[in-house]
């Protein structure tokens, strides 16, 4: 499996506080069944977490790598970011190509501030479009616009743009909000992708094995394959994703 979604690079954001965590999640990770993981640290979030693409950025994802290596760990780990959208700078950041995307693809992982409006949304969304990148809209069924009208998420789906749920919604560790928006986009067969979202070892773990028993409950099999394996490695190879139930 391929984890697109996952702070576990250590000292850059709110995700893994040491070394020693960030190896713990890496092997978690791979005990699940999951072989690669992008790594994808809060950007601009505030101005304390810039994480903006450029030397800094390159030295911790380095680091990290060299880490693992040192560890003897045999998790791919691929470089990205979570973009918070919801700051007035993502016009300026966009225009300046500041923004890592998930591998040096087109696919730009995005989220919001949880109480934005849905018009103020897809206006982000869009403009990322127009910028020529492909959002990968994170979390939506964490948004309280989305959880009151989920046709909202069905309206960038239909747009082209990427549906990621997380592992903690649909296991129902966010919140009942959460849990029926979740399982209501994956039952509508409008999710992309399904990432663990992970911060630590404790509570936002890596392990992508538990979410199989909700996953077989909503999907079929091959749909189950497709948010875990085969969308993800498309992101990660820049390649096109057919709508899911074109499959
Ligand atoms: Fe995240």
């Amino acid at each position: 499996m391929i984890d697109l979604h996952c702070h576990i690079i250590p000292w850059i954001d709110d995700g893994a506080d040491s070394a020693a965590v960030a190896c713990k999640m890496a092997e978690h990770a791979l005990r699940s069944g999951v072989d690669t993981i992008v790594c994808t640290p809060h950007c601009n979030i505030s101005d304390d977490i810039p994480n903006y693409r450029g030397r800094d950025y390159d030295v911790c994802f380095g680091m990290f790598r060299a880490l693992l290596q040192q560890h003897g760990i045999p998790l791919r780990v691929l470089p990205g970011c979570e973009l918070f959208a919801s700051r007035s700078n993502l016009r300026r950041l966009l225009d300046e190509n500041r923004i890592a995307t998930l591998n040096h693809s087109r696919y730009l992982l995005t989220e919001f501030n949880f109480n934005d409006s849905g018009e103020r949304m897809t206006a982000a969304l869009d403009l990322i479009a127009q910028h020529g990148r492909i959002p990968v809209v994170a979390h939506p069924e964490r948004y309280d616009c989305v959880q009151r009208d989920p046709k909202l998420a069905v309206s960038w789906f239909a747009k082209g743009y990427i549906i990621q749920l997380n592992k903690g919604s649909l296991l129902g560790l966010l919140g009942q909000r959460a849990y029926y928006a979740g399982t209501h986009l994956l039952a509508s067969g409008i999710a992309h992708a399904v990432a663990s979202d992970a911060h630590d070892d404790r509570y936002r773990t890596t392990g992508l094995q538990s979410l199989l028993p909700v996953l077989e409950r909503y999907c079929s099999p091959d749909y189950v394959q497709l948010l875990l394996e085969t969308n993800p490695k498309r992101i990660i190879q820049d390649r096109h994703i057919p709508a899911p139930e074109s499959e």
